[in-house]
């Protein structure tokens, strides 16, 4: 290994960030007003009023929760009974282990688990080096910064219990990944010490998806075998509890390896490493929490509304407006310099099992989803980026497989950056096995430094 890359390596191994924030988590703890909720309940299910403005009028929908099946919206009218059918469960996926050849024959040529390589980067012919592997899906990416990346996300990314209206995504989080999804957004709760940290809608008894620790550990895998992505986990903290809560399932999923840390509190836009020197530190997973981080405490735990901002939670209006939401009563000019996220969750609010739930507004997927259109997620990025200057970082979707076509959603996060997207790729693909790659990282990013290295000593 040529000294350069060993030197460019140990500058960004050095890179370890060292800070303390006293973290005020005064946060706006209010949720936005619903516009209406309906009653609906597991025993006495007949007919309830919900009023859901919608871009194209009154829609039917039907929503399964369990053992009810509530047809609903119709005019305005929420409409349900018992449970009458056995729908088929939305198919999985097949798992299929992928080919992941590599074939290192020069330091500089190498295929590799997500694409290829190639860059001359040997001194004397001095031919201008390119790198062509791809960042996050796209070699136009590995030199942006992370705050100039627009990626999308899965609202509630563990939530797919087939018939369950509590879900949000059909398809689990290995094929999310393998889709495109980069960040995963989820509520976590503590129901109790034995339980510990799970993964539960609103309510364990509503929908509960198992433990934070063992959804991490599915994560860690999928991070193992693709050392050049980088994700965000951005959390709920529904329950309040301490952030050293979060600790132990991070650590005993194997995660804590992966984790960034900034190099100072509030990073602002230029404060963000590129996602090419996150992928050589193979620190490639940013954590947020939103309410009760303290960095002090936990500095990889970040405390998300100081990092960034959101556009109003949970929506129940199509239009979408991109306003900050949250962190409330934020500077537009802090704004303008904060990483931020669209949600663009259309929601309906009902009630089951005596619980206020927000629940997609499922037929309306394929508009809000879709790339152009009224109420659209193309349409709100278009929104956004006039409002602010520039599109949100975070594109947030339920069922992110619907839209106009499937993949969509990855078309609108395509566009943003300014790059291409393959159609064919999406949704459900075979999740890759994760088998044991043991040295694909180390060889990947030795070969990917001389890649980046070369051109830094030729530019
Ligand atoms: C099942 O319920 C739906 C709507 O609730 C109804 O239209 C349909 O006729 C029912 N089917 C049977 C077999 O009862
Ligand atoms: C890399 O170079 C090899 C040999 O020149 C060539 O066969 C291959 O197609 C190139 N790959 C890419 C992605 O450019
Ligand atoms: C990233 O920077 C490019 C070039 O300035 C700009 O066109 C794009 O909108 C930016 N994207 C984000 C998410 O900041
Ligand atoms: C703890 O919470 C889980 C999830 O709600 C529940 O299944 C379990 O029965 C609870 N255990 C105790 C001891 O309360
Ligand atoms: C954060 O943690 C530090 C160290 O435990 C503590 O001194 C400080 O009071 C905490 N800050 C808040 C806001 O809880
Ligand atoms: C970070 O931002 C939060 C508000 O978002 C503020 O309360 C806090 O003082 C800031 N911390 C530093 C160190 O600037
Ligand atoms: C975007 O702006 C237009 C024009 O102001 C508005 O009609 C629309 O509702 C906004 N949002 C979306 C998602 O289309
Ligand atoms: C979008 O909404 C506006 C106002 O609500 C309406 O005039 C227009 O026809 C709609 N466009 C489409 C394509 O639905
Ligand atoms: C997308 O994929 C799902 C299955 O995952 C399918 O049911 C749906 O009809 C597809 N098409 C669109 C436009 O979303």
């Amino acid at each position: 290994m040529p000294l350069s890359i060993i030197s460019l390596l140990s500058f960004f191994l050095a890179a370890q960030p060292v800070f303390a924030q006293d973290a005020s988590s005064s946060e706006d703890l209010a949720s936005p007003t619903p516009i209406s909720r309906s009653r609906v309940t597991s025993s006495s299910i007949s007919t309830a009023s919900v009023s859901v403005a919608t871009p194209s009028g009154p829609q039917t929908v039907v929503l399964d929760y369990g053992s009810v099946l509530v047809t609903s919206i119709v005019g305005g009218s929420v409409v349900g009974g018992p449970r009458n059918d056995s729908t088929a469960a939305p198919s999985s996926a097949s798992a299929s282990p992928s080919s992941q050849s590599t074939s290192s024959g020069s330091l500089v040529a190498i295929t590799g688990t997500n694409g290829n390589s190639n860059a001359t980067a040997t001194a004397g012919s001095r031919p201008r080096p390119s790198n062509t592997r791809p960042c996050n899906g796209h070699a136009e990416l590995c030199n942006r910064k992370l705050s100039n990346v627009t990626m999308v996300v899965a609202h509630n990314s563990p939530f797919v219990v087939p018939h369950n209206a509590a879900s949000n995504q059909v398809y689990p989080v290995l094929n999310q990944l393998e889709d495109g999804i980069r960040g995963l957004q989820f509520e976590t709760h503590y129901p109790n010490a034995t339980a510990g940290l799970s993964l539960c809608h609103t309510s364990c008894d509503l929908l509960d998806a198992g433990t934070l620790e063992s959804y991490l550990t599915t994560v860690r895998g999928w991070l193992d075998t693709h050392p050049y992505e980088v994700i965000a986990i951005i959390m709920g903290n529904d329950n309040r509890v301490p952030p050293a809560t979060y600790i132990e399932p991070f650590q005993n999923a194997g995660m804590l390896q992966y984790l960034y840390t900034p190099p100072k509190p509030n990073a602002t836009l230029e404060d963000w490493p590129t996602l090419a020197q996150m992928i050589l530190l193979n620190k490639r997973v940013v954590v947020m929490l939103d309410y009760l981080a303290n960095q002090t405490e936990v500095p990889w735990l970040l405390d998300e509304f100081s990092y960034q901002w959101e556009t109003p939670f949970s929506p129940t209006d199509p239009a979408f407006p991109c306003t900050a939401q949250r962190p409330s009563n934020q500077d537009d000019e802090v704004s303008r310099n904060k990483m931020y996220m669209a949600n663009h969750n259309l929601n309906i609010d009902v009630e089951l099992l005596g619980q206020s739930i927000l629940i997609p507004a499922y037929t309306l997927l394929d508009e809000i989803n879709a790339v152009s259109g009224n109420g659209s997620l193309g349409r709100n990025v278009d929104n956004c980026t006039a409002m602010w200057g520039r599109p949100p970082n975070w594109l947030l979707v339920d069922y992110y497989n619907f839209g106009n076509f499937n993949g969509s959603v990855f078309q609108a996060a395509a566009d943003a950056n300014g790059v291409s997207y393959n159609r064919n790729d999406c949704c459900g693909s075979a999740v890759a096995s994760a088998a044991a790659d043991t040295d694909i990282h180390k060889l990947a990013v030795s070969v990917f430094a001389a890649i980046l290295s070369g051109c830094l000593l030729m530019f």
